[in-house]
Parts: C-alpha cells; sequence; structure tokens
C-alpha cells in the first residue's frame, strides 16, 4: 500500500512476506535514510493498517518498534487530539512523540520513552531532521551496524554481516541519535555514555547458503565443524575435563553449588535436557529444565548455592532474558550458553559461554541444538571432576566428545537415505516422536523441528508412556518414529515398537549402526554408536534432516516457516 496521506513520507506496507512487500515497492525509492519493520503481531490484527512504520499526524514522524507498550490505553486517552489509524499499541508511541516534539527529535523521543511501560526497541525519523534516526531499547534488543559512512539498525546482529563487523549493542535504557557525522548514545535523561564497539566474529560466507538450497540445509552440514568450534580450546583430554573460562566461579565455589536449573525456549529447552541428564549423571547435582515462559511465574526454591543456566541462540528471547533475570533477582548464580555475541541474555548474565556455532539463519534451530548440548555436558564435566568424578571417566566423555563431529558427517553422509524415508512419511497428518531416557530430549526435539518447518502435527512421549493413553491414536495413518539407539533402555524401546506395530502404525526406527539386522520397523536409520550422553547430539542430525526433507517435499518455506520467527523477543 502506497501511502499519499501524508506529504512529506512516502510509505509502503504489506501484507505477507517481504518479497510481497518488495512487489509494492517496485524500484527502490532514493533517499538515504529509510526505516523497515517485519511485525509480529500483538496488539491488532496482520493488516496493512497494522503494518509498520506508524506515522505522526502531521506525516512528519514515522516509528517502527519491536515490544508491547503495556500501558498503551493509558497513555492514548492523553492524546484524543490524535487521529489514529490502527488497532497497534504502536501507533501510540509515535503520536506521543508528536506530542512532545518542540524541534528536537532525540528529546521528545526520550520524553515520550519516559512515560511508557513495556518493552521497546525503536527507530524514529523526522521529515525535518533528514540526516537523523534515533533509536532506544528497552526489553526488545537493538544493535547498530558501523560501517563506512553509514549506519545500520537492526534487532539482531546477524543481517549486518554483510554490511559490517562492528557493532554497538544497546543496553536497556539507552538511547542513540545517529546523524551523518557520528553517533550519540545517552540514558533517556540525555545522560551521555561511551559507546563501546564490538568485532563480530563471523564472516560473511557464513551468513550466505553457499550453494544450499536453504539456510537449514546448510547450517545442519555445518554442524562438524561448528561442534568442533564449540569445543577447541575447551577440553583437557589428559585430565578427563573441560575448562570453561566464562563460569567466573572458583573450584570451591564450584563445589558450594546445591542445584542447577536450566531454563530455556524451544529447541534451547530441549539442548537444556541434555545438559540436566549430564549434570546428574557426571556431576551427581540435583538438575532441573524449566520452561523459561513457566518458570519466572512459579516460586522457584533458589539461593545462592543454586546455578542457573540460561541457554539461548540469540540471546535475546524475551521469555529466557525475564526468566533469568527473575533468577537473579531471588539470589542464584546465572550463566549463560548463548550463541550471538554480545546479545542481551550474555551481557546479563554474570558471565557463562558461547557456542560459537556461527549465526544461524534459519528460523528453525539445528546447529545451536547440537553446541548448546554440547557445552551443557562440558559444563557437567567441569563439575563432575570438580567432585568425584574419576578421571578415567572424564578422559572416556572427552574422547567420546571428540568423535563426534567425525560421527555427524557419517550421518551427513547417510543425507540421501533419509530424503528417501522423509519422502515416504511426508502425506501423513500426526507422528509420535518417541524417545527413553536422554533420547526423550531427542523426541521433544526431533517432534518441534518437524512441526516448526513441515507443519504435520507430531508430539513427543518417553517410550514408557504410551500405554498410558497416547496408543488409543495409533493406526495405520499415524506413524511412529522410535529413536532405539543401543543403550540401556534399547530392550524398553524394542518393546514400544512393538505395542506400536501391533496397532498398525507405521515405524520408522533410529537405531545403532551395527543393528544391521533390525527388522521391528517398517523404515531403519542407522547412525554411529556413542557414549549414551552424547546420543541426542548424534541422532539428532539425523532427525533434523528428517525433519528438513519432509518439509522440501511438501514445498513449505523451510527456511522462514509461516507464523514463526527467528528470535522472539515478544513475551
Ligand atoms: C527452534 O527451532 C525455534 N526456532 C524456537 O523454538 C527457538 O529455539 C526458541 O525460540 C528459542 O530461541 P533462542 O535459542 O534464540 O532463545
Amino acid at each position: 500500500q502506497r501511502s499519499t496521506l501524508f506529504p512529506y513520507t512516502t510509505l509502503f506496507r504489506s501484507v505477507g512476506k517481504i518479497d510481497e512487500l518488495e512487489k509494492a515497492l517496485g524500484q527502490m525509492p532514493d533517499g538515504n535514510l529509510c526505516i523497515g519493520h517485519t511485525r509480529w503481531a500483538t496488539h491488532g490484527g496482520v493488516t496493512q493498517e497494522n503494518a509498520h512504520p506508524h506515522l505522526s499526524c502531521d506525516g512528519k514522524i514515522s516509528l517502527v518498534h519491536n515490544g508491547i507498550v503495556e500501558n498503551w490505553r493509558e497513555l492514548r486517552s492523553g492524546l484524543d487530539d490524535h487521529n489514529f489509524l490502527s488497532e497497534t499499541d504502536t501507533e501510540v508511541l509515535v503520536h506521543l512523540i508528536e506530542k512532545n516534539y518542540h524541534g528536537d527529535l532525540r528529546l521528545a523521543v526520550a520524553e515520550a520513552l519516559r512515560q511508557v511501560r513495556g518493552t521497546y526497541g525503536i527507530a524514529v525519523v523526522h521529515a525535518d531532521h533528514p540526516d537523523e534516526l534515533v533509536t532506544a531499547r528497552f526489553g526488545s534488543p537493538i544493535v547498530i551496524g558501523v560501517a563506512q559512512e553509514e549506519y545500520f539498525v537492526a534487532s539482531d546482529a546477524t543481517p549486518l554481516l554483510p554490511y559490517t563487523n562492528q557493532v554497538v549493542f544497546l543496553n536497556d535504557g539507552e538511547l542513540v541519535l545517529l546523524k551523518r557525522k557520528g553517533m550519540e548514545m545517552t540514558t533517556l535523561g540525555l545522560d551521555h555514555l561511551k559507546i563501546e564497539t564490538q568485532n563480530l566474529d563471523w564472516s560473511l560466507s557464513q551468513a550466505e547458503k553457499n550453494g544450499h538450497e536453504h539456510f537449514m540445509k546448510k547450517e545442519i552440514f555445518e554442524e562438524p565443524e561448528a561442534l568442533m568450534n564449540a569445543i577447541s580450546g575447551r577440553i583437557d583430554l589428559k585430565n578427563g575435563t573441560a575448562r570453561l573460562g566464562g563460569l567466573n566461579l572458583s573450584e570451591s565455589e564450584m563445589r558450594q553449588i546445591r542445584r542447577v536449573i536450566f531454563i530455556g525456549c524451544g529447541t534451547a529447552l530441549y539442548a537444556a535436557r541434555v545438559g540436566k541428564y549430564a549434570f546428574e549423571r557426571l556431576a551427581q547435582i540435583p538438575t532441573e529444565v524449566e520452561i523459561a515462559s513457566e518458570f519466572r511465574y512459579m516460586d522457584p526454591i533458589i539461593d545462592e548455592h543454586t546455578l542457573v543456566f540460561a541457554l539461548s541462540q540469540s540471546g535475546e528471547t524475551a521469555d529466557t532474558l525475564a526468566a533469568m533475570r527473575e533468577a537473579k533477582r531471588r539470589g542464584a548464580i546465572v550463566r549463560g550458553i548463548v550463541n550471538t555475541i554480545g546479545s542481551t541474555i550474555a551481557r546479563e548474565a554474570g558471565g557463562g559461554t558461547y557456542i560459537h556455532a556461527g549465526p544461524e539463519l534459519a528460523v528453525a534451530s539445528t546447529k545451536a541444538f547440537i553446541n548448546m548440548a554440547a557445552v551443557a555436558v562440558l559444563y557437567a564435566l567441569m563439575f563432575g571432576r570438580n567432585r568425584s568424578l574419576s578421571m578415567a571417566t572424564g578422559v572416556r566423555v572427552v574422547t567420546a566428545l571428540m568423535e563426534l563431529p567425525e560421527k555427524i558427517k557419517k550421518i551427513l553422509a547417510e543425507s540421501e537415505h533419509i530424503q528417501s524415508v522423509a519422502d515416504k512419511y511426508a502425506h501423513y497428518h500426526n507422528m509420535y516422536f518417541l524417545g527413553r531416557g536422554v533420547n526423550y530430549a531427542t523426541a521433544l526435539e526431533a517432534s518441534l523441528k518437524l512441526k516448526e518447518v513441515s507443519y504435520i502435527h507430531s508430539e513427543a512421549y518417553p517410550g514408557g508412556e504410551m500405554k498410558h493413553g497416547p496408543i488409543a491414536l495409533l493406526s495405520t495413518d499415524f506413524p511412529v518414529f522410535a529413536i532405539a539407539t543401543r543403550n540401556q533402555l534399547f530392550d524398553k524401546t524394542v518393546s514400544n515398537i512393538a505395542e506400536a506395530r501391533a496397532r498398525k502404525a507405521p515405524i520408522i526406527a533410529l537405531v545403532s549402526e551395527d543393528e544391521k539386522d533390525f527388522t521391528a520397523a517398517d523404515d531403519v536409520i542407522f547412525v554411529p554408536r556413542t557414549m549414551e550422553l552424547f546420543e541426542p547430539i548424534l541422532n539428532t542430525v539425523a532427525t533434523q534432516l528428517f525433519a528438513y526433507y519432509v518439509a522440501v517435499k511438501l514445498g513449505r518455506d523451510v527456511d522462514r516457516p509461516r507464523n514463526l520467527a527467528k528470535s522472539v523477543t515478544v513475551e
């Protein structure tokens, strides 16, 4: 929609994918200053009128906003003389700025934001200040790319890579005025702040597809290298332990930890489950995994002996950030296991470890799962060896971890077979993923991946749970994907497969490569053997490929599935 309501501003808005907007835009208009936004609908439907940018009454001020203005009704009641064109909370912001504007854009924005309760990451421009852009954040990420004679403002660092590696991450309550000749950072009270530029150690080629059809496939095939990057320099084979400097705890402080809690969302939450198994098995420390969006509203029993790990690829997930802040408020020691350098969770945690997976552009998280799980196991190993775990066991763990990249390559080499299995099951509308023990984490992540990219309904269950109800759904059109790699629970899982088969459910089994005569399933996917703790890492490579190929078979928008965002910065 090209809007002529506002004489000073050329406005283009459209519903749907970015390429719809590109069609509406046609030839990119001339100019040296523009703002744009892909909206995650919170207030108001998915319509052109509710799309950003939103403009002031005189059309001179344009604003885009990530976040939620929680006191928008109260603020709007003081703007009765303003003309609103949308149902959004965001539009209140631009009219509030207009109300406070008396010639100084930065001042007007600061005045307006001081009245706001809620979260925002905004960019604001004014027709009378053609060389200025004001950006500010509270609760929603803002990162500024500093290039040669130009600036970029984004909610995530990855899109900046084609233009610059020099970035400035804003903290909550900070505001930046970008001008042709430079930038000034202040508080909302306009007290000047020192600007800290960071260097993103990611390359442009990492942000491109490098010949792969989709980013998701590229990022799965990067997993051997990504895992190497997560562990290199952090393992001590000789002593059978790990060296994670970001923990920022002395050996004796480590021994004061009596409980570990992992928090995260989605894929990060399932990687956290691997950490739970590892901490209880290697370090004998009671460990829980909490859904971040639940944790912050629960009454967690936390004290100074509780160590909370916040897992996040983007480092900007609002639910995880809020849960981490709640844990800190209650006195926990908090550490991050994060992919994006300089992200909010990484900066606000009292330390932690970057997983070095490299940029992940597909909405479906893949290599980040592998690396988050691996780093969580490294922490468990370090705590275990700080307590009673023997050096011999530690050496076995480190050895098994070092073998994983090559074993992942063996699974990637099976991608054609996995694709043939995926093609065979792509027409079903439902699927169960079954896994026991550590492979319940595998089943959870596999089920999420399939849902996300193929839109097929699936659920993950611990195998033993099937007989308590879920088995009622099985029939010839309700397949089961069983994670049945050879470990202490193998026989039990084979029994679950038999139960499912007796109900005529089609069966896919993921089994260890030495089970060549495995006949209990309709289709079999073989994976190399590894230490039980690391099975979720290896097995998930296969289930990611399965989900990817099902989505491709169904013609889905694999890298940008409907309804999803890469970084969910709203609660
Ligand atoms: C995973 O494929 C999804 N994209 C989603 O569940 C994601 O894992 C979740 O939103 C957490 O994101 P984070 O790791 O960036 O915090």
